[in-house]
């Protein structure tokens, strides 16, 4: 009996931790939304948040190791992206606690439906900000956040992107850091009819396992579209210390620290004497937003005009949040935590009962 009180401890622990887990960039147009059990609507799933670490080529291009890739959008569902324009996404560690799930009644500042005010301030004491672990997002602050990305491939199949024709087409520094994150959209082309698919990258700078974040979506370009086609994209290169370094031109993600496909390596370290990891910043010489120098001669595509479809993004506001009165907040969001609880335990029970 001692031994199953202490695993269900463990068991609980575990899984309270889990709720707590990692990033991802929630919408509508994203792979495994509802998550990985077919024709299961999980509202509080957190299959797409996980990082990758030391996976091979297969498992971790598109997060295959969860099978996150083998469950796309429902049909229509796209990530529009505006030419010229922007759109936004909610960076958090759980459906739960995003527009997605419960009418939006969890969402908060930041990643884990908290508030967190003064998250990020410097300690009284004056001592350098420690690394944040709730919400988990490997970050001192707001501006040791390392970046994030989104890539556009013009294939509307899954199985025919590859790292070259997944082209990075804007970049969010000091990212992830609140829920809502914007990111710029360049003079893109239209995409194909069946849309285009898209990818987040995120490469998070210490605090934590050096791992990295490849998550993929449904989207297409809306609005008046560019008339130059987006060119092959090479790897970027480590340039912080000589601008001259940095690879110019159409950029692929960046695949770091797995066990094969890596297209950047790095040793030593940065000019802040910290071990060097590669990030959407200008360590490889990303700029903010929206990227401007990835495309082939004007005239290489046809420009149209692409009416915003019922799935585009409706930008939630900063403003208005959270919607709860703080005390029932937290109750709701205790609920949401003890749900899985819930389930474990009666899981537990059905096994005793058969033992
Ligand atoms: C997710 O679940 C909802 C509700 O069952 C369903 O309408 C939607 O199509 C599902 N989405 C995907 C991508 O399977
Ligand atoms: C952010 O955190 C870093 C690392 O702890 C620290 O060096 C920097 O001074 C902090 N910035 C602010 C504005 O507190």
């Amino acid at each position: 009996m001692r031994q199953l009180v202490l695993e269900l401890f463990f068991t609980i622990t575990f899984s309270l931790m889990h709720v707590r887990g990692h990033i991802a960039p929630w919408h509508k147009g994203m792979y495994c939304l509802n998550g990985t059990t077919p024709d299961v609507d999980d509202q509080t799933t957190n299959e797409a948040v996980n990082p990758l670490y030391q996976l091979s080529r297969e498992d971790w291009w598109f997060h295959h190791i969860n099978k996150c890739d083998e469950f796309p959008p429902a049909p229509g569902d796209f990530l529009e992206l505006p030419a010229n324009g922007e759109f936004t996404v909610e960076l958090a560690v759980n459906r739960a606690f995003t527009s997605l799930s419960f009418n939006g009644e969890h969402k908060a500042t930041f990643a884990d439906g908290q508030d967190h005010p003064g998250l990020g301030d410097r300690p009284s004491n004056g001592d350098t900000p420690p690394c944040i672990v709730e919400p988990n997002i490997h970050a001192q602050n707001e501006s040791m956040a390392a970046g994030s990305a989104f890539a556009i491939s013009y294939q509307s199949d899954l199985s025919k992107v590859t790292p070259e024709n997944l082209v990075v087409f804007t970049v969010a520094y000091n990212t992830p850091w609140r829920l809502i994150a914007t990111y710029s959209v360049p003079n893109l082309p239209a995409c194909p009819p069946d849309g285009c698919i898209c990818a987040w990258g995120w490469v998070p700078n210490g605090c934590g396992e050096p791992n990295m974040y490849m998550l993929g979506y449904k989207c297409k370009v809306t609005g008046m579209t560019g008339t130059a086609a987006v060119a092959p994209a090479k790897p970027a290169s480590w340039c912080e210390d000589d601008p001259s370094k940095c690879t110019s031109g159409a950029r692929q993600l960046i695949y770091w620290n797995q066990l094969e496909g890596n297209n950047i390596e790095v040793s030593g370290t940065d000019l802040a004497g910290d071990p060097r990891s590669p990030a959407y910043n200008t360590k490889l010489g990303f700029s903010n937003g929206a990227q401007t120098d990835i495309f082939l001669n004007p005239g290489s595509a046809t420009q149209t005009s692409v009416i915003p479809g019922p799935s585009s993004t409706s930008p939630p506001t900063s403003d208005g949040l959270p919607a709860l009165p703080e005390s029932g907040a937290k109750s709701i969001r205790m609920g949401v935590a003890i749900l899985p609880l819930c389930a474990l335990v009666v899981s537990l029970g059905m096994v005793l009962t058969v033992l």
